[in-house]
């Protein structure tokens, strides 16, 4: 199962396993991390699942949708590496992929 390591804003680093097919924010979700709250559990309805990925991972997760960008101008501190983590699946590909929580979500 893929590796993924999330580091919170004050550099507190949590890494799990995660199942092919979930997506990043299941994974954080199912390991009680800080500072995903999922609030609508993965419908791309909340923003509470910001992220941000490194520009070396960037370019092996699938592009932002139209409906991604729409809920990213919700959320604060929105930077080109933003991501919603429900909108990542899982795949062999992302195993070791690393990711930042944004302080307004701590
Ligand atoms: Fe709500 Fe990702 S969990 S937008």
């Amino acid at each position: 199962m893929p590796k993924i390591t999330f580091i919170t804003h004050d550099e507190t680093v949590y890494e799990v396993t995660a199942d092919i097919g979930a997506s990043v924010m299941d994974a954080a979700f199912d390991n009680s991390i800080p500072g995903i709250d999922a609030d609508c559990g993965g419908q791309c309805a909340c923003a509470t699942c910001h992220v941000f990925i490194d520009g070396d991972w960037a370019a092996k997760v699938p592009a932002r949708e139209e409906m991604e960008e729409s809920m990213l101008e919700l959320a604060e501190g929105v930077t080109e590496f933003s991501r919603l983590a429900c909108q990542i699946p899982i795949t062999d590909a992302l195993d070791g992929l690393k990711v930042q929580l944004p302080e307004a979500q701590h």
